[in-house]
């Protein structure tokens, strides 16, 4: 049996995760700690907490002091870290708090678990497992190279660059200290929870609502897109058999333009519509309730600035050291997350009530999406 501390299990894939972990460990000890900012939605995982063994504390992974306290009095063994700043758009219009919590948050429960594994009551078997991105490497050429473990990180944006930071510290952490540490650089995800800003859920909603699809630039962009699902099952591969000090690159081999990402979302909506007459009468301004594509929604917008061209992911070090691959096809599982959004409304629409609206607006309009 495990204790976790899982940060920012509120959010999209950290939410996944604990769904996930409670599914697979169901004896494990969990504790979820998350600011609930923006991102964060305890709806999210409210009917996995139970309050003995699984427990949600509402704080912020700046709070060392916090951090340090929850690992003593809850015995934690195992620390994942998904807490983060994590939207590329908002980094570029306010950089600070991406900064403050993936770097200087992240540095935060570096030392709290220094001082609690290390320090005077000294655990031999801990992990510190820290959640990272492949945009840490940078931007791609349409024939370079996919990124592995030894890709010079050249980071774009600042949220990236903030992600770097908090990587080089996890890394410094080990080598200095000697904290146990393994780290995950994982290309685009989607599926549920995923809070409606991000590429795939904002133009699922889009279509049933028959908003504008801004595309940024000319829509060639190319994101290596995996199921959370399969993000998740890398992760717990890298925490059960993972080498410590080691990091591993975890991707779908689904390398796509957003077009052709968008066009699969359109055309799966469609054929939601076609085939159920009654989301035509739930959602009566989308295209599709009126026999017409959401193909027509597409808009073109100003590209976002310093935007990456390529991510791809060589996946081929988790394959080849822990079997690791994903058991998801792009299609299938994009169909999947449809169907999620649409048996899940309540869940969407109460983050629509909330600031979601005013900040969509302001950063849309600007662009003229
Ligand atoms: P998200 O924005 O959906 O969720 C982030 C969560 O962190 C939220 O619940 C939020 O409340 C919480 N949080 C933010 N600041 C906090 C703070 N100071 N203290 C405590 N909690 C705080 O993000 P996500 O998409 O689930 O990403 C999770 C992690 O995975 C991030 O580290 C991100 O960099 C990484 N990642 C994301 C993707 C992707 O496609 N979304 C891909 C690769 C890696
Ligand atoms: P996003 O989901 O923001 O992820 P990231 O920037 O971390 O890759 O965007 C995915 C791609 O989709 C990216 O190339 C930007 C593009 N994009 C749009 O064209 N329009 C949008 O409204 C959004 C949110 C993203």
């Amino acid at each position: 049996m495990a204790n976790l501390l899982v940060t920012g299990g509120a959010g999209f894939i950290g939410a996944n995760y604990v769904r996930h972990h409670v599914a697979t460990h169901p004896g494990d000890h969990l504790v979820v700690l998350d600011a609930l900012t923006y991102a964060g939605n305890l709806a999210s995982i409210q009917d996995v907490l139970d309050g003995k063994l699984r427990h949600f504390v509402r704080g912020d992974i700046c709070d060392s002091d916090l951090v340090h306290e929850l690992l003593v009095k809850h015995d934690i063994d195992t620390l994942v870290h998904f807490a983060a700043e994590s939207h590329v758009d908002r980094s570029i219009l306010g950089p600070d708090a991406f900064v403050e919590t993936n770097v200087v948050g992240t540095h935060s429960l570096l030392k709290a678990a220094r001082k609690a594994w290390l320090g005077e009551r000294r655990r031999a078997s801990h992990r510190f497992h820290h959640v990272s991105t492949d945009e840490v490497f940078g931007s791609l050429s349409p024939t370079d190279p996919a990124f592995t473990e030894t890709t010079p990180y050249a980071p774009n944006s600042p949220y990236s660059a903030s992600k770097a930071g908090s990587d080089m510290l996890v890394r410094a952490y080990q080598h200095t200290y000697g904290l146990t540490t393994t780290l995950t650089n994982c290309s685009n995800n989607y599926g549920p929870y995923q809070f409606p800003e991000k590429l795939i859920p904002l133009f699922v909603i889009r279509c049933l609502e028959g908003g504008p699809l801004p595309i940024y630039g000319d829509g060639m962009n190319v994101r290596d897109w995996l199921f959370v699902e399969d993000h998740c099952r890398g992760i717990e591969a890298v925490l059960e058999h993972g080498k410590p000090g080691e990091t591993y690159n975890i991707g779908g081999r689904c390398e796509l333009p957003n077009i052709a990402v968008i066009d699969t979302i359109v055309k799966t909506v469609d054929a939601a519509f076609a085939s159920d007459g009654r989301l035509g009468e739930r959602f009566p301004n989308s295209p599709a309730a009126r026999g017409a594509s959401c193909a027509d929604l597409k808009t073109h917008v100003t590209d976002r600035p310093g935007h990456d061209r390529r991510y791809a992911i060589d996946p081929r070090k988790i394959e080849a050291a822990l079997g690791f691959e994903p058991a998801f096809r792009f299609e299938q599982a994009l169909a999947q997350t449809v169907q999620w959004y649409l048996a899940n409304e309540p869940w969407w629409r109460a983050i629509q009530n909330n600031d979601y609206r005013q900040w969509v607006q302001a950063n849309y309009a600007a662009r003229g999406g």
